[in-house]
């Protein structure tokens, strides 16, 4: 069934080549697309099927073309977002879907308008530890969720182009988000440009929601280590996704504060069991086209989704915003 749909990918730099092999399996590949005559070509040989093309309105122009996949630079993700919605395709669109909340939100009115899926590039929601992650929450086996954390640090990649809250920190925030399933209602960012103007190396971000859970991220590529972490703090017990981790993916933590009643409204500490449960090795990205396709085939929330890129966009801006606030 899913076979029929026909995709074309944009983009054929680093990342996109992944998402053309991803949907040369799971549909039909039949249009790249990229300004590069060599990048085209060289993909063009791995998947001769697919009709090549330097021009992206080329590509639209197709009406057999059911879904388009952007993945080309950050600035050029809503204005090809929205040609491809306009001309009736679904679209894929790598994350972040656009730099601002008014370009996000008019995407998402038009894929509304439109009835077509317009599914940013959260490629960590579709990860298996993620997702473990999130049925530990909403099972209810943490109690409530009081604090969550992000780690996203390493020594580089250093960027000139874009500061390390909107390259890395799109990744936690739409896992944070996602877990706590509300937009905060507080929230601070700070960091510094060390290295080149007006690009922020280090990023410290608070976040507070509606609920008072309070969450954090700490993203940085000037750091000695490489961490790729979200910690949650329940009221009963503690969960880690590291995605350093080879094997142990999720680890649960069976420790909480409790108020024995011979203790007379002192707080002691419980330290249970430390586990980590069966996370599978399906890969994150075949997982999150596999999600795309079923959506376009009509099944699931097409327009949760959108919602979801919306939130972490508007977030981002935000946090963008109090980076930015001059220190009284
Ligand atoms: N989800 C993830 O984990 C992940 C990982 C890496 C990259 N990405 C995202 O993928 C996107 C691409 O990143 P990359 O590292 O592959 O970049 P890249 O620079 O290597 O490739 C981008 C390609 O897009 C092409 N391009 C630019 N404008 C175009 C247009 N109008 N029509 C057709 N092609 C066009 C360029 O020629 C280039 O080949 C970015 O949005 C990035 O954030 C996501």
């Amino acid at each position: 069934m899913t076979a029929e749909i026909s995709v074309g990918v944009a983009g054929l730099g680093y990342w996109g080549p992944n998402l053309a092999r991803n949907f040369d399996d799971l549909a039909r590949l039949t249009w790249l697309c990229d300004l590069d005559p060599e990048l085209l070509a060289r993909q063009s040989a791995r998947f001769p099927q697919a009709r090549g093309t330097v021009d992206f309105e080329e590509m639209l122009a197709d009406d057999e073309l059911d879904a388009v996949v952007v993945a080309t630079p950050v600035p050029t993700h809503a204005a090809l977002a929205r040609r491809a919605l306009e001309a009736g395709k679904h679209v894929l669109v790598e994350k972040p879907p656009a730099l601002t909340a008014t370009e996000a939100e008019d995407l998402v009115a038009l894929a509304a308008e439109r009835d077509l899926v317009c599914m940013p590039g959260h490629l960590l929601l579709y990860h298996p530890g993620v997702r473990k992650l999130h049925e530990l929450v909403t099972s209810g086996e943490l109690g409530d969720v009081l604090v969550l954390y992000g780690n996203r640090q390493n020594l580089g990649k250093i960027r000139k182009d874009e500061n390390a809250l909107w390259s890395l920190g799109v990744h936690d925030l739409s896992v944070i988000l996602h877990l706590v399933g509300e937009e905060p209602s507080e929230l601070w960012a700070h960091g510094s440009a060390f290295l080149t103007p007006g690009v922020e190396d280090v990023v410290f971000c608070y976040l507070r929601f509606p609920s008072g859970k309070i969450a954090h991220m700490h993203l940085s590529w000037l750091d000695p280590h490489k961490m790729r972490k979200i910690t949650v703090v329940g009221s009963e017990k503690m969960a880690v996704f590291d995605d350093m981790e080879l094997e142990r993916k999720v680890t649960v933590y069976e420790k909480a504060p409790e108020q024995p009643a011979q203790t007379y409204g002192e707080w002691r500490t419980r330290t249970g069991d430390i586990f980590s449960p069966k996370v599978s090795n399906d890969e994150p990205l075949r997982l999150e086209c596999r999600e795309f396709v079923r959506l376009v085939g009509g099944e699931g929330d097409r327009s949760q989704v959108a919602r979801d890129g919306l939130s972490v966009v508007r977030v981002l801006e935000q946090l963008q915003a109090s980076l930015e606030a001059v220190p009284a």
